[in-house]
């Protein structure tokens, strides 16, 4: 499908020059003592590795960090979202058992990564909705760096 590599590089080439022109703005105001979101995190990575050439890291190869998290992160997260606030409207029964896990186990606080053990029921709802939802059929483009035989 070249039309289809063709718009991801085009979209990658855009994502790459919205994130130089924010990493921009961002070192503007960026202090060290405070670092207010990821990027002053990898600015503070950027500042390290100058220090040390040896390391390997460029500035580029630290900020492509960013173009991983917005690239997989983001339309991935909403189009999950978009159908389990679908599925769970269309699921009442599922949609309050739900809503009664996350009520015992977390009441009124945030969410934390140790939670997931104790949310079965949570997890096996987001994991049903990616089955049914399927929504990366295709996974991402890979390919073969040399020519390899099986047995
Ligand atoms: C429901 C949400 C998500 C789905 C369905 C999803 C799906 C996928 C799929 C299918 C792949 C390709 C695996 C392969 O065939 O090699 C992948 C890779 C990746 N995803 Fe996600 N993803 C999600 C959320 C995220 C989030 C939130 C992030 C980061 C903030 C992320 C970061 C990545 C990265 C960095 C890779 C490349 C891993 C590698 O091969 O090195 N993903 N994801």
């Amino acid at each position: 499908m070249p039309w289809k590599v063709s718009t991801v590089i085009e979209l990658d080439k855009q994502t790459k020059e919205i994130r130089k022109q924010k990493v921009e703005e961002s070192l503007k105001t960026y202090t060290p003592s405070n670092p207010r979101h990821r990027a002053d995190g990898l600015t503070a990575a950027v500042k390290e590795d100058e220090a040390d050439p040896s390391s390997g890291f460029t500035a580029e190869r630290i900020y492509s960090i960013l173009d991983d998290l917005i690239g997989a992160g983001f339309d991935t997260l909403s189009t999950t979202l978009n159908w389990v606030l679908l599925l769970l409207t269309a699921n009442p029964t599922v949609q309050r058992k739900v809503h009664a896990e996350i009520d015992d186990v977390l009441g009124k606080r945030q969410p934390k990564l140790d939670d997931k053990s104790k949310m079965h029921y949570c997890m096996a709802t987001i994991h049903k909705v990616s089955r049914f939802a399927g929504i990366n059929p295709l996974s991402l483009p890979h390919d073969a760096t040399k020519d390899t035989e099986l047995k």
